[in-house]
């Protein structure tokens, strides 16, 4: 008797269950000194978000065998890491957001000197998590996985994105500069899950190493140019945020080059690229394949 395949909605929900707890215990308890910080990280990380990042690192290790319990670590690791990109993101130096995944921001809700601090230690969480030794028996693939996670966090990743973010507001940049933009800031770290993922694997082929970081390049620039276009078209209340925050604030996004019918379509034609990038994968890469449709088809 063959075991019935999970359905993606299944999958997607023991995955964030499995990278809540894992999250959970890699949190110090908020009974730990200095116990406000402590209790400000765990409500910036838990309870909440689509868990994207875990479930292409899931769906990556998938693909190519990797075990999983290396596999959660790396998930976490790069959840860490976009959770302090959030908490970060909406100071009030930066996007000065109130709502975040339906509660009140880390700032709102604690202060903003210990929303910077949760950024700071959650940052350092993630690398403490991913260093962790034997995570790989090749310690070599450990520093490599290290050194990926670092670049996709710094200036020529996530917040070298972040810095031509806020230097763009108010200004209309052409196409190429805003893809540059959301490559650094949303692309890098979806990239780095992906591979991360696939890395936990004893060995990973060149090929599906190169097919996969096609697969989350197009991934991630269809992410956010989805985010985009649910800034504009979707309530604050489907999506957990504010809505309209970016028309407000004079942001260069997509919508500001093109109609959000077009975005919407530019956004289907990069998964579609990311879907053929990864057939060869076989049967293992079905779940990247129900994720890449699911980020042009989610409604938050
Ligand atoms: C929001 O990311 C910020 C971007 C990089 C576009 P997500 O939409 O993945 O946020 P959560 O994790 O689900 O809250
Ligand atoms: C943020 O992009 C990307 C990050 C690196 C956090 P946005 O500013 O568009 O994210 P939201 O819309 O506030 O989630
Ligand atoms: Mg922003
Ligand atoms: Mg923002
Ligand atoms: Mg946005």
């Amino acid at each position: 008797m063959t075991t019935p395949v999970p359905d993606f909605a299944a999958w997607s929900r023991a995955v964030q269950a499995e990278v809540e707890a894992a999250l959970s215990a890699l949190l110090p308890a908020a009974e730990v000194l200095p116990q406000r910080l402590h209790a400000a990280m765990r409500y910036a990380v838990l309870g909440g978000g689509k868990r994207l990042r875990p479930m292409l690192a899931f769906a990556a290790g998938e693909a190519v065998g990797a075990p999983g319990e290396r596999v959660r670590a790396a998930a976490c690791a790069v959840e860490l890491i976009h959770a302090y990109s959030l908490t970060h993101d909406d100071l009030p130096c930066m996007d000065d957001d109130d709502l975040r995944r339906g509660k009140p921001t880390c700032h709102r809700e604690y202060d903003e000197a210990t929303a910077l601090l949760v950024g700071d230690a959650l940052q350092s969480l993630a690398f403490e998590t991913l260093a962790q030794p034997g995570l790989h028996p090749d310690a070599g693939v450990q520093l490599r996985m290290l050194q990926l996670l670092a670049r996709a966090a710094g200036s020529r990743g996530m917040a070298g994105g972040q810095a031509i973010d806020l230097a763009s507001t108010g200004r209309t940049l052409e196409l190429a500069e805003l893809e540059f933009m959301h490559i650094l800031k949303t692309g890098a770290l979806i990239r780095a899950a992906v591979l991360l993922g696939a890395l936990c694997a004893d060995r990973l082929e060149a090929q599906a190493e190169a097919r996969l970081e096609h697969y989350a390049k197009a991934v991630g620039l269809a992410f956010q140019v989805m985010d985009d276009v649910l800034d504009a078209e979707a309530s604050t209340a489907t999506l957990g945020k504010t809505a309209g925050k970016d028309a407000a604030q004079g942001k260069a996004t997509y919508l500001t080059l093109m109609s959000a019918r077009d975005a919407r379509a530019y956004a289907r034609e990069l998964v579609e690229d990311a879907l053929a990038s990864v057939v060869t994968l076989g049967e293992g890469a079905r779940r990247l394949q129900e994720i890449a449709r699911f980020v042009v088809e989610r409604a938050f």
